[in-house]
């Protein structure tokens, strides 16, 4: 049985875990600086594993050595966005919390590949690519299979089509600027753009880039987690069993799409090797534009972040 450890024992990694053993994809570690608490949902978690009749072992801890042997680790650890706390502040606690992580990883699952999913998604991806070492083809980030669900979900409920029937894509910053492509939204192999107004695509658009506000909004306190931690359950079962399917995820662009030096949402070939391959998918001069726009704001976090280590 393969093994994946999940860094951050809070909602999204605990979900994530829960995904993961109840489809029985990996032997899962749990793994927390509160290690009380990876401690007590792991235990949860198998019994509930006893409940479903999954044979996987999960196992909670606050010590990092127990990583040893990963095929992936899933970093979820880091300060979610509190009121009064700004972008930057966010990012320079965030980076600082990803540059132990990464040196963690390097020590104890040097072989492993490193799912991202720490916010600022785009930003923490690019800077665990440069500081981990590794090629990116074993460092890339959770948000557009996330961000797609979201667009699916929306989808299909203007539509009345199951999500099965639904092929749809997000792809761009995890952020305000994630373009969902819309004309490429097919219902049943029909181009939703024929029987939906530009105005009723736009909205669907919106209602997609505000998906993660707008279930803040409800929760008052904390973000989202069923679907974040399913959608790091998605990607590691396309990698564990090297099914290649086509996901967006952050991938650090080396000239695809005209980028360079950032990690952002693309589609890209999963496997076992981690990111097989970037898909460069035609795209309209808008969504390229986009794209670009997204990338030079990664060029400048990371700017930023280098600048305060000089
Ligand atoms: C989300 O999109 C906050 O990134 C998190 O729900």
């Amino acid at each position: 049985m393969d093994k994946v450890a999940i860094i951050g024992a809070g909602h999204v990694g605990a979900t994530a875990a829960h995904v993961i053993a109840q489809r029985e994809l990996a032997d899962v570690v749990l793994v927390d600086i509160a290690g009380g608490i990876a401690k007590g949902k792991s235990i949860d978690k198998m019994q509930a594993m006893a409940i479903h009749g999954s044979g996987v072992t999960i196992t909670g801890t606050d010590e990092f050595s127990a990583i040893a042997g990963s095929a992936i680790v899933v970093v979820t650890a880091g300060f979610a966005r509190g009121p009064g706390m700004s972008r930057t502040d966010l990012l320079n606690k965030n980076a600082s919390v990803i540059r132990s992580v990464v040196a963690q990883i390097n020590t104890y699952a040097p072989e492993a590949i490193i799912i991202m999913v720490t916010n600022p998604l785009d930003d923490m991806t690019t800077l665990a690519c440069e500081i981990s070492g590794k090629d990116r083809s074993k460092v890339f980030g959770m948000g557009g299979v996330l961000d797609t669900g979201r667009f699916v979900y929306f989808v299909s409920q203007k539509t009345g089509a199951h999500p099965a029937s639904i092929e749809a894509m997000v792809i761009g910053a995890h952020g305000d600027k994630m373009i969902p492509l819309v004309d490429l939204v097919k219902v049943a192999g029909q181009p939703l753009n024929a029987s939906l107004s530009r105005e009723e695509l736009t909205e669907l658009a919106d209602r997609t880039r505000r998906g993660g506000a707008e279930i803040i909004s409800h929760l008052e306190t904390g973000s989202a987690y069923y679907g974040p931690g399913t959608a790091v359950a998605k990607m590691v079962e396309a990698i564990l069993k090297d099914t290649k399917e086509i996901l967006p995820a952050a991938v650090y662009l080396k000239g695809e799409y005209g980028i360079t030096g950032a990690a952002i949402g693309v589609p890209a070939v999963f496997g076992r090797d981690g990111m097989e391959a970037v898909r460069e998918i035609s795209l309209t001069e808008e969504e390229i534009a986009g794209l670009r726009d997204a990338a030079d704001d990664v060029r400048n976090a990371m700017e930023a972040l280098h600048g305060q280590d000089a």
